[in-house]
């Protein structure tokens, strides 16, 4: 019997050749928001990874919306002529498709990178003044940020506008606006993070008329030929927080924007929550999500083996898997889950003698 993980998708006019995503992971290495050699390796690598689609790490609107120092941006003409230097050399490399997530990191920004200790910058590291929806830290050890004003929500969304035309520019095959993870745009629609009074707080419509307005904003310029959708949160984990039902609300609002796929994840609005540790723990709020709102959905969290990835897919569960920690472990995993499932992907002609056809002890000497 095919595979279902390995059948191909379109979203709008975007043709996948199987359901495998890389998921955006940042990696603390660009500077001042530049993408750099470390990036061409890295990416270099996943567009070889037997994934269709890859999705760039975490890519900041403004310069005080990295979470790191070492976060990528598109910021500045710098910033775009960095990427589209990398980018343009990772599509020689490889056969996947490349999306990227913008991202504007409120709260959680300034930041060190994980490695030199998961909590903001100090005196000497040049931080810099965080803003969210209210002045609440994410946790000890973190900054407390400003109460964002309008002419803040308008300065961020013109920002992911002037991102988004930088990253059209460089030509991304699709465009995700991270709205998840505790992040500006989550910290907004969570009741958790938000405790504002005013239009921008309170009831959900409230929550979410700023994280909207810049999907509205960003939509104005995307044409239909590169797809545009978000990363959203499937749940908060706490009793106080976003839940399923809410993530169903939340997928409605951006399909009448025109979000046009969905990535359902979860977790991240306070330093001190915990994600559930069980495969697959987003995949059950994905399924809802799906068939609720009936937009392409894709899931991640914990997605291990091929054989799990292939019963998400062939059960309806997703249109999509992404993985992220999978992917940095065995950057061919997408090659592997193929053999597994006796399916084929693309390896550049270089690799060809380990593709099952070829890989026979006689024809691996020499
Ligand atoms: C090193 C690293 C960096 C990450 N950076 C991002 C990011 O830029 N954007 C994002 O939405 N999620 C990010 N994540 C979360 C992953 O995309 C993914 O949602 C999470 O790791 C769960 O998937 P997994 O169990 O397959 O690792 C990151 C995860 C890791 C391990």
């Amino acid at each position: 019997m095919s595979s279902a993980l390995f059948s191909p998708l379109s979203i709008g006019s975007l043709a996948l050749a199987n359901r495998i995503v890389v998921s955006p992971m940042c990696q603390y290495s660009a500077d001042d928001g530049c993408a750099n050699d470390w990036h061409l390796m890295h990416l270099g690598m996943l567009a070889n990874s037997g994934a269709a689609l890859v999705v760039v790490e975490a890519t900041h609107v403004e310069r005080h919306g990295r979470i790191t120092h070492g976060c990528l941006g598109l910021y500045s003409d710098e910033n775009e002529a960095a990427l589209a230097r990398v980018m343009a050399s990772v599509r020689r490399a490889g056969s996947a498709k490349f999306g990227i997530q913008l991202a504007h990191s409120g709260r959680k920004g300034s930041a060190q990178r994980p490695w030199e200790g998961p909590v903001a910058l100090k005196n000497g590291g040049d931080p810099w003044e965080t803003i969210a929806a209210s002045p609440v830290a994410f946790g000890k050890d973190w900054h407390t940020p400003r109460e964002a004003t309008e002419d803040d929500m308008e300065r961020v969304r013109n920002a992911f506008v002037s991102a988004t035309k930088r990253a059209l520019r460089i030509g991304f095959d699709e465009i995700e606006l991270h709205l998840a993870h505790g992040y500006l745009a989550h910290n907004f629609i969570s009741p958790v993070s938000n405790q504002r009074t005013d239009q921008y707080g309170g009831s959900f419509e409230n929550r979410m008329r700023f994280p909207l307005s810049i999907v509205r904003a960003v939509r104005a310029v995307v044409p239909k030929s590169v797809p545009l959708g978000a990363r959203i949160t499937g749940s908060d984990w706490r009793a106080d927080g976003l839940t399923p039902d809410d993530a169903v609300a939340i997928a409605k609002a951006l399909k009448a924007e025109g979000i046009e796929f969905l990535c359902v994840s979860s977790g991240g609005i306070t330093a001190d929550t915990r994600n559930p540790a069980e495969p697959g723990y987003n995949v059950p709020i994905a399924a809802r999500v799906r068939k609720e709102v009936g937009l392409p959905t894709r899931t991640v969290g914990l997605i291990l083996k091929p054989e799990q990835a292939e019963a998400i897919v062939a059960q309806g569960q997703a249109d999509q898997v992404s993985l992220a920690r999978a992917f940095l472990d065995n950057p061919h995993w997408g090659w592997h889950a193929a053999k597994a499932l006796d399916a084929d992907v693309p390896r550049p002609p270089q690799y060809a003698r380990v593709s099952p056809k070829l890989w026979a002890p006689a024809a691996a000497k020499g």
